[in-house]
């Protein structure tokens, strides 16, 4: 499944009409590029109304208390649509059992590890998003912490659903899909270059000139 990692509700309702993807996620480091000084509710509400399935919306508190009340606010502008992105720590583990308790759908963020994705997973994130491109920054490889983390979901039969981000190419989508990723979230410029091959414009040049000088 892809998701697109994008704030853009110009591109998002582009894309959509492809029919090819499942749900949105932001981050603030998006928003800020994206969106600027846009008034955050606003901005979401637009991408929630060109999209569907989860939105997912980054807490930017530290504190318990604070995140929850964030959690609580953003929750309300869209209950069915809007999912929590929490960042990993032990306040964001807490965050995120409560936020479960109360229904409420979570995307437990910024994982880097094996090990930060399972206590993700256990805590109850709806989604446990591992970051492809920021794993390979470190010098490791992506590939065998998504493959242990799917292992181990299906092995306990944990509900919660691996999305694969910070996508740099999209062979780096191709891969993280084979390893056992349920999602990958896609900035819509690898999308589109999913979209190209020249042997396939080559191809349907040649079917469409055959078809337009036959008979002569
Ligand atoms: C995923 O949910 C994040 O929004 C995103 O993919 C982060 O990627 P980056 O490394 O490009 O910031």
């Amino acid at each position: 499944m892809f998701f697109l990692d994008s704030s853009d509700p110009k591109e998002i309702k582009e894309i959509s009409a492809w029919g090819v993807i499942a749900g949105v996620t932001t981050n603030p480091l998006i928003l800020a590029r994206e969106a600027g000084n846009v008034d955050l509710e606003q901005r979401i509400r637009e991408v929630v109304a060109v999209s569907i399935g989860h939105v997912s919306v980054e807490l930017t508190s530290e504190d318990e208390r604070a995140m929850l009340d964030e959690a609580r606010r953003y929750h309300a502008w869209a209950p069915d649509r809007i999912c929590i992105k929490v960042p990993f720590s032990e306040h964001g583990l807490r965050v995120t059992h409560a936020l479960t308790k109360a229904g409420v759908a979570t995307n437990v963020t910024c994982l880097m590890s094996f090990n930060q994705a399972y206590l993700a997973a256990l805590a109850g994130g709806t989604y446990v998003s591992l970051f492809s491109g920021r794993i390979q920054d470190m010098g490791y490889d992506a590939r065998p912490i998504i493959q242990s983390t799917r292992a181990q979901l299906d092995r306990e039969g944990l509900g919660s659903r691996i999305i694969v981000g910070s996508i740099r190419h999209f062979m780096d989508a191709n891969e993280a899909l084979e390893a056992g990723a349920h999602i990958v979230t896609l900035p819509p410029a690898i999308l589109r270059k999913m979209l190209h091959n020249p042997k396939t414009e080559e191809t349907i040049r040649e079917f469409n000139s055959a078809w337009a000088s036959r008979g002569k």
